[in-house]
């Protein structure tokens, strides 16, 4: 567990692009919330992050479906899109919905035509490479079979989490920004193009407020990548902050909730990695598989920094 000095952003290695931005914002006297967004849209504009944004790998019949979620700890305000299509800009996209809307969830159509009234710039979000690598993964199967068995069944057979280290390095896999303010204010953020190769219209863990993504000043915040079907049925962000809630600390539990998940019965499970935060700033990461890392700036350093995510194997849950 790392402690802290004033105002600070953590989040998943694939943050690392987006983290200057953030502490930057939160060196000038900006909110929490600002640094979340600050340090995300970067991550949205990579073009080699093939997870996120911008050249996300597409869904099952090639389109790229985007989700995002930002939660406000000051007062538990949330904003999310689910399945956006045509816009880079997920996250700002989000933090709209918790600010202009009396809603919290915005999906498909109603997150695009949102995106459109708040005169975002429309992109297609293809690039050349990601769709060689969906292309790859797909080639000899007709993606537009109209029949419905067909297509559940290939989702089975092809979807995958793009964290998984079969494709290109570096692996990367949705993106998460905690970010505390000088008023020790917490907001957390996370956005993705979900698992590759997916049902279109399925909606991750990202985008769901408890699932993915979770912030309450009083006790701190956590968010998730990896497998979102396993965050969504274990509800873990906001199992970690209950955690935290009952007494435990950041490591205690990360354990506890990256127990829970190696205990789900689920064949096709992959990894789940979290974040987290206490109120007071320390931090800590964890992960079902060994080897991750997550990154941390704070008012003492001048780039992120890379830090070792517990591994919590399933069997030390036995
Ligand atoms: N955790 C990202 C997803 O499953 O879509």
């Amino acid at each position: 567990m790392t402690v802290p000095v004033g105002a600070l952003v953590i989040g998943s290695t694939n943050a690392a692009i987006g983290l200057p931005a953030a502490m930057a914002v939160l060196r000038g006297g900006g909110s929490a919330m600002d640094a979340v967004v600050a340090g995300i849209r970067p991550v949205e504009a990579n073009p080699d992050d093939h997870s996120v944004g911008y050249s996300g790998l597409p869904n099952l019949l090639g389109d790229v479906e985007l989700d995002a979620s930002v939660m406000d700890g000051r007062g538990l305000r949330s904003g999310a899109v689910g399945a956006l299509r045509g816009y880079q800009d997920a996250i700002v996209l989000a933090r709209a919905v918790m600010d202009e809307l009396p809603h919290a969830f915005i999906a498909g159509d109603g997150a695009r035509r949102l995106a459109a009234e708040l005169g975002l710039s429309p992109r297609d979000l293809r690039t050349p490479e990601a769709s060689a690598i969906w292309q790859r993964r797909i080639e000899g199967i007709d993606p537009s079979d109209d029949d419905l068995a067909r297509a559940r069944r290939l989702v089975s057979r092809v979807s995958r989490d793009p964290e998984l280290p079969e494709l290109p390095e570096p692996p990367h896999g949705t993106v998460n920004v905690i970010a505390r303010d000088a008023d020790g204010t917490i907001a957390s953020g996370v956005s993705t193009s979900g698992w590759a190769w997916k049902y279109p219209g399925r909606l991750g863990d990202s985008p769901v407020v408890g699932a993915g993504n979770y912030a309450d000043d009083r006790y701190g915040a956590a968010a998730c990548t990896g497998r979102g079907e396993m965050a969504l049925r274990c509800a873990t962000a906001h199992s970690v902050v209950m955690f935290l809630r009952f007494g435990m600390d950041v490591d205690a539990a990360l354990r506890t909730a990256v127990g829970d998940l190696n205990a789900l019965d689920d064949p096709y499970a992959s990894e789940v990695n979290i974040v987290a935060m206490d109120a007071s700033g320390r931090h800590a990461a964890a992960s079902t598989v060994p080897h991750k890392t997550y990154v941390w700036m704070d008012e003492s350093t001048d780039a992120p920094v890379e830090a070792s995510r517990h591994h919590v194997s399933a069997e030390s849950q036995s």
